[in-house]
């Protein structure tokens, strides 16, 4: 297919990223880009949390923080959406502008501050899809976040995943966004485990994740591994973005935030790699973090990702980045000499 985002990233670039962003949603609601041929390859399904995967390649959260377009998105070759994060109570989040790019190091710092409609809204929009009978096949996830001004963090979890639980195929307990005051304190073994207990709990058996950062320690790491195994919680997103400006050039490469990107690839793989060690693969893993190609999403993959995710890669690559992924992980897995993607997870560790 015609990469036609080529043509249109001049203009793209010119835009305010958030602004580029709100006209990505626009365009995938009504349908105005160009849906691909559907692309399979047997070798590319797995099952993971007794989930059917069509292929390992998701849309992280932020993308679709209301749950607006995951059909438009799964037509574009995902395999899987994470909708959020959503928190009880809607939120405007920080002052604009809080979204920048950085072309040259082609990554992304924002301070978004989970804006989103609040839980009601996106529930009823996840009910109205699941009533329909026209939707994508795909898994969705749904991942849940705290609102800035709620001091008692475990009630807000719990409520969005009490309103949630059943309108999504897994859910996600979100404690790795720096832009929320203290919400990464919550990543501590105590507070960790206090809210992973109830949340666990308040999940009644739904596939229930957690999504890290991948600025913790080793014994950080450990220490959620730990709690993880403990208390039955079913995978780790690893993770989100960081608060590292390592090697940076870009010119808004000291604005606040998180970054992402191409500049995290390394840094969130490794990270990747020591939890897949820690947990000794007993979890299936989420490798999230600047993958913008099939050999670093098959990276990932070999490093302990049973699936995969990404989002500051389409800034740089549009919404067609999916299927180009998902094309070239087929012809990495040819060449392996992999039947499945499901044998190459873990691979590096053999
Ligand atoms: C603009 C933007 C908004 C994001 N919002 C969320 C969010 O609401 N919840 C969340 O868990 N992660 C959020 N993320 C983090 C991504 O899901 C992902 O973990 C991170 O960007 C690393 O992947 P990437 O390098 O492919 O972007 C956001 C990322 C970006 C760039």
């Amino acid at each position: 297919m015609v990469d036609y985002y080529r043509l249109v990233w001049p203009l793209v670039r010119q835009l305010d990223s958030e602004r580029a962003h709100g006209l990505a949603i626009t365009a995938l609601k009504n349908r105005l880009l160009p849906i691909p041929e559907p692309f399979g390859d047997p070798r590319l399904v797995s099952r993971v949390w007794g989930l059917t995967f069509v292929n390992p390649v998701g849309l992280a959260a932020g993308f679709d923080k209301n749950g607006e377009v995951i059909d438009p998105i799964l037509e574009q070759g995902f395999g899987f959406v994470e909708v959020g994060s959503v928190t009880p109570k809607a939120q405007p989040g920080n002052p604009k502008p809080r979204m920048f790019r950085l072309v040259d190091d082609r990554g992304v710092i924002n301070r978004l501050g989970f804006n989103n409609q609040g839980i009601e809204r996106v529930a009823e929009r996840l009910e109205r899809r699941l009533s329909s009978p026209g939707r994508m096949p795909g898994v969705v996830g749904l991942n849940l976040g705290k609102n800035k001004d709620q001091s008692d963090a475990i009630a807000d979890y719990v409520a969005g995943i009490e309103r949630g639980r059943d309108l999504a195929d897994y859910l996600v307990v979100n404690v790795s966004s720096p832009n929320t005051p203290g919400l990464r304190a919550l990543q501590g073994r105590a507070a960790l485990t206090s809210l992973l207990v109830a949340a666990r709990q308040a999940a009644r058996g739904k596939t229930l994740l957690v999504k890290i950062a991948p600025d913790l320690t080793e014994d950080e790491l450990r220490d959620i591994c730990d709690v993880v195994l403990e208390h039955g919680i079913d995978g780790i997103i690893c993770g989100n973005t960081t608060l590292s400006r390592e090697g940076l050039t870009s010119r808004h490469r000291d604005e606040q935030g998180g970054m992402s990107g191409e500049p995290l690839f390394r840094r969130s793989t490794e990270v990747l790699r020591r939890v897949y060690e820690l947990t000794t693969g007993r979890v299936p893993l989420v490798g999230v973090g600047g993958v913008a190609s099939g050999a670093q999403a098959y990276a990932k993959i070999r490093a302990g990702a049973s699936l995969v995710q990404l989002y500051s890669g389409l800034v740089y690559g549009g919404i067609g980045l999916a299927l180009r992924i998902n094309q070239e992980l087929s012809r990495i897995l040819e060449k392996q000499g992999f039947a499945s993607i499901t044998d190459a997870i873990g691979a590096d560790h053999r």
